[in-house]
């Protein structure tokens, strides 16, 4: 089964679908591998000005998202019985992986919650079972960009999607290890060759050279994907 289906609830709808309308993610829009809903927290506000936010509990800076107004919204666009996670973008949650990404890619979809202001009413996150994802350690004015970066990550890896299904398996993150570095012609550019193994037509040296280039390059980078690979070859 393809056909992701993303619904977002934002108080800015109207950035959406923005970048996921363009290029790969927009063509396969357009094809019907996924779809995209947006839905207006706002409508789901209280009062003469549809508010959706309050003061913290104890005090101090920033606005709150209501716990009825985030639950009403959650339930209306993903009633009980709904197979799809709810995510909710936020600089608190778990770190987002290309593992979990997969995981969502073969599902059927996911509810996403963007936060807004300090924060949402953490009795709307355990009664909606909203889990907490993170897109990197950096905080965001809000979750939609968190949201279409997530929504990225995983329509690229839903069938149909990408014109060759090999060149994701050897990528970045899918290996443990970041990705080695490439060239392409001119053959010399600004007093740099291209490293001679690369055009000696020998694939076995030619994948020996990326696998040790990856490696390296990962150790200097990001030694901690290296402690957490160990024993893998
Ligand atoms: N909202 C604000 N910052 C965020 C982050 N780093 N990840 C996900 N959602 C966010």
């Amino acid at each position: 089964m393809s056909g992701f289906h993303a619904s977002v609830i934002t108080l800015y709808p109207e950035m959406f679908p923005g970048p996921l309308g363009v290029s790969l993610s927009g063509k396969a829009l357009e094809d019907g591998l996924w779809r995209l809903e947006t839905l207006f927290l706002r409508d789901f506000g209280r009062g003469r000005h549809r508010a959706v936010d309050d003061t913290p509990a104890g005090g101090g800076a920033g606005m709150v998202l209501r716990p009825d107004v985030v639950a009403e919204a959650v339930e209306a666009v993903s009633p009980e019985g709904d197979a799809r996670p709810r995510l909710l973008l936020s600089p608190r949650g778990r770190p987002l992986t290309q593992a979990r990404v997969r995981a969502l890619a073969d599902g059927p979809g996911a509810v996403l919650l963007c936060g807004r202001f300090e924060g949402v009413d953490q009795r709307a996150i355990e009664h909606c079972r909203l889990e907490e994802v993170s897109i990197g350690d950096y905080v965001l004015s809000g979750g939609e960009l968190a949201a279409m970066v997530l929504i990225d990550a995983v329509v690229r890896l839903l069938p149909g999607v990408m014109g060759n299904p090999l060149s994701g398996a050897f990528e970045s993150f899918e290996t443990g290890l970041l990705e080695h570095d490439h060239y392409t012609r001119p053959r010399d550019f600004a007093g740099r060759a291209i490293p001679d193994i690369l055009l000696s037509g020998d694939h076995a040296k030619i994948e020996a050279w990326r696998r040790e280039n990856a490696r390296a390059l990962t150790g200097a980078r990001r030694p901690d994907l290296l402690a957490g690979r160990r024993g893998h070859d």
